[in-house]
Parts: C-alpha cells; sequence; structure tokens
C-alpha cells in the first residue's frame, strides 16, 4: 500500500530497525523490489535517481506509485539526490510527494535556503523531505564527488539545519561512500551518537552497498531508519544481463528480463532481512 515515507521512518523508528530505499530505473527494478519486499513481509521505499527520472519520465513514477499501491506491503516512492528545481518540479508534477532535497554540493546558507524552500512546498502537499549535510564521495550514476571534496556531517550544525530547514528526515556522512567501497568501510559511529543525540527526526546512510551486518546494526542503534542501497543491486541486474545474454542460443528477452528481477529481488531481500525489516510489512 502507498504509505508516506515519514510514516514509513516512524514506524521503523517505533520497531527498531530501518526501511531499505532501493533505486529502481525500470520495470525490472520495480518489480524485484516488490516481489522482495512481499516475499519478506517488509516495508521498501522504491528509489528513483534524478538520472532515471528525466529518462523514464511521468511513466515511470505512475509505475512506481502504482505498484507501491497495489502492494500489501506499506512501500513509498522517493526523488533521490535532486539540487535542480527542474527535476523537483517534474516529480512533483508527475505525483511524487517524497524527495531528497540535496544541496550538499551548496555552500552551507544556500544548502539552507534551498532545502527550506524546497521544504515548504513539499510539505504544501503533504509530503516528506530528506535533505544532506555533509558531503558524500563516491559516484551514484551521473554523480560524482571527489574524496578530497567529501565533508562529514557536523553535529552542532546538523541541529541548526534541521532547526531552519524543518525537514523529515537528514542524511548523514560518516565515512560512507557511495559504489563500491575501496577497502574495507570505516565508519565514524561516534559522530553518528553524537548527531543522534542533538537532533530527534530520523537519519538516512547512503551508501549501504558493501556495509557489514555489524555496521548496519550500530548504525539502526545510533538512529539510522533508512538504508539507501544502489550499487548491489545494480550490479546484479548488470551480471545477470551479460551472462544471459552471453549464452548460444540466444535466450528469449522475456526469460532475460526474468533472470534480471529474480538477480535483484535476491540482493534486496537479503538487505530487507540485514536491516531488520522482514515481518514488518
Ligand atoms: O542514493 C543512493 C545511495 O546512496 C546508494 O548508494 O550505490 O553505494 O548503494 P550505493
Ligand atoms: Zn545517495
Amino acid at each position: 500500500m502507498l504509505t508516506p515515507t515519514k510514516t514509513m521512518l516512524h514506524m521503523a523508528r517505533d520497531g527498531g530497525y530501518a526501511v531499505g530505499a532501493f533505486n529502481v530505473y525500470n520495470l525490472e527494478g520495480v518489480l524485484a523490489v516488490v516481489a522482495a519486499a512481499e516475499d519478506e513481509f517488509g516495508p521498501a521505499i522504491l528509489q528513483l535517481h534524478p538520472e532515471a527520472l528525466r529518462h523514464g519520465g511521468k511513466p515511470l513514477v505512475e509505475m512506481c506509485l502504482a505498484a507501491a499501491r497495489n502492494s500489501f506491503i506499506p512501500m513509498s516512492v522517493h526523488l533521490d539526490h535532486s539540487a535542480s528545481d527542474e527535476d523537483i518540479r517534474l516529480a512533483l508534477d508527475a505525483g511524487l510527494v517524497s524527495i531528497m532535497a540535496d544541496g550538499s554540493s551548496m555552500a552551507y546558507d544556500d544548502n539552507v535556503a534551498f532545502t527550506g524552500g524546497v521544504t515548504a512546498l513539499v510539505h504544501s502537499k503533504d509530503g516528506t523531505v530528506e535533505a544532506e549535510l555533509g558531503r558524500l564521495a563516491g559516484t551514484e550514476d551521473d554523480l560524482t564527488v571527489p574524496e578530497n571534496l567529501a565533508k562529514l556531517t557536523d553535529p552542532d550544525q546538523a541541529a541548526d539545519f534541521v532547526d531552519r530547514t524543518g525537514i523529515d528526515a537528514l542524511a548523514v556522512c560518516i565515512g560512507n561512500v557511495h559504489g563500491t567501497y575501496s577497502g574495507e568501510p570505516v565508519l565514524d559511529f561516534p559522530r553518528l551518537q553524537a548527531i543522534e543525540a542533538r537532533i530527534d527526526i530520523p537519519l538516512v546512510l547512503h551508501g549501504a552497498s558493501g556495509l557489514s551486518q555489524e555496521m548496519i546494526g550500530r548504525s539502526i542503534a545510533f538512529g539510522v531508519r533508512k538504508f539507501n542501497v544502489n550499487t548491489e543491486v545494480r550490479q546484479a541486474y548488470m551480471s545477470s544481463l551479460t551472462a544471459r545474454l552471453g549464452e548460444s542460443p540466444q535466450p528469449d528477452l522475456s526469460s532475460v528480463m526474468g533472470s534480471a528481477v529474480d538477480a535483484m529481488k535476491s540482493v534486496v531481500a537479503s538487505k530487507i532481512r540485514l536491516f531488520g525489516t522482514s515481518g514488518k510489512g
């Protein structure tokens, strides 16, 4: 059932777990997330990166919303990493009311002004806003931030940011990165704990691909209620396509697409279990 993102995050807080937000690009991605969520009886978020939104437009958004509406599991649809008014307008016009206003590349006061403006607009539609403070290194679709430009979230600034913008969820930078971690991930848990102590809205951890069970558990214990996962799901999709397309004789397209759904579904289901969401639907 289509459920507001903020309701899902509050349910997660009350239940002591976190919800996975899985980036999808097309029907196969949507089928994989819904099937995994239903098999696990665990809530999940269908997430669209702006590049996917620009490619798929209103039909893609409507497909995600319909899938969420038709599921017996609580699901929401969320626009990821948006720094452009145009993308946000496109999403809102298509019926999305859960938006990440990503002003993390802006100077602090500009981030406050941008995020505050998006929040006022989205709240007028009773929607949910996530924003980011600090800056995450790594690559996701067309967004690349080199390590020297990454910035960790400052706990005091986080409190000021939440106060001044009125956002519903805060994405934190504590050493997490987008894409594949080079070596073992190192997360700054004392920083996460300090952030959690200063603000009382749900926290979000991007770059959840590749994080261990121990790191996920500690993050949840310090207030993370949403984990963003893209790389591992995307890799499962691409590897499955590559393997099937290499077969001879060439397989049917429906069978290739079916294998891709199965590959993504198994990653999504394992994350739903890892995040403690199974059985919470
Ligand atoms: O916004 C989406 C994510 O933060 C995904 O990160 O690709 O490293 O899993 P990931
Ligand atoms: Zn992200």
